[in-house]
């Protein structure tokens, strides 16, 4: 499968995948990443791309006169690379509905809270302020809402007294990078179909 990932970030997510397709060799792995996109310059996700040879591109909302011509400039630029998945891995902004319209079902995002609980871009922050015993990570496709698409895969991740949101994203880091390589890697090997919500990934 070809994949692209998106990121926004320091890109450990990415690296996590990265490493497991490179170990593995792609055709093991099921998968091989063609392309990494960002909505910023300047972030560690683009230079571990960079490092690993991969085309990258930026699509910045602040160079386009609107946001559904970020958003169709987007779609575009994902579509150059034929993509048969695209991953958000920490990627910050919310794609429309013509991104959806081409990617949606095979475009899925990874995020650091047991989703329904905790969406948006503080996930981390908002559990520690609940004030949750556990939090964890979730992979799910990308829907039109924000965080609301159908669950593939959790992870569970225990909160300690002295966790403050740094201290806890990091654990759960730990959890979410190898969550979505097991999760990619079982898209792309076995497929998956989804009904009423409940997706089912294929098996050997
Ligand atoms: C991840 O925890 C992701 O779930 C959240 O932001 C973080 C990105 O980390 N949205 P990285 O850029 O992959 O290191």
């Amino acid at each position: 499968a070809r994949v692209v990932v998106l990121v926004s970030g320091s890109g450990t997510n990415l690296q996590a995948l990265l490493d497991a397709i490179a170990e593995e060799r792609p055709d093991a792995f099921g998968a091989e990443i063609v392309a990494v996109g960002a909505d910023r310059d300047g972030i560690a996700g683009l230079e571990r791309a960079e490092r690993a040879g991969l085309p990258t591109f930026v699509c910045r909302v602040r160079d386009h006169g609107t946001r559904d011509a970020w958003d169709r400039a987007l779609a575009e630029a994902v579509a150059a690379y034929e993509p048969d998945l695209v991953v958000s891995a920490g990627f910050m902004k919310i794609v429309g509905k013509e991104f959806l319209a081409r990617f949606g079902g095979r475009f899925v995002n990874t995020h650091p809270a047991l989703l329904p609980s905790f969406p948006g871009a503080h996930g981390v922050r908002d559990a520690l302020a609940y004030g949750v015993k556990v939090t964890g990570c979730t992979v799910h496709f990308v829907d039109d809402g924000v965080d609301t698409g159908p669950i593939i895969a959790q992870g569970v991740v225990e909160v300690r007294e002295e966790d403050d949101e740094s201290t806890l994203h990091e654990r759960i880091k730990e959890v979410e990078r190898r969550l979505l390589v097991d999760t990619v890697r079982r898209i792309a090997r076995h497929g998956y179909r989804i009904e009423a919500r409940k997706v089912i990934l294929g098996h050997d």
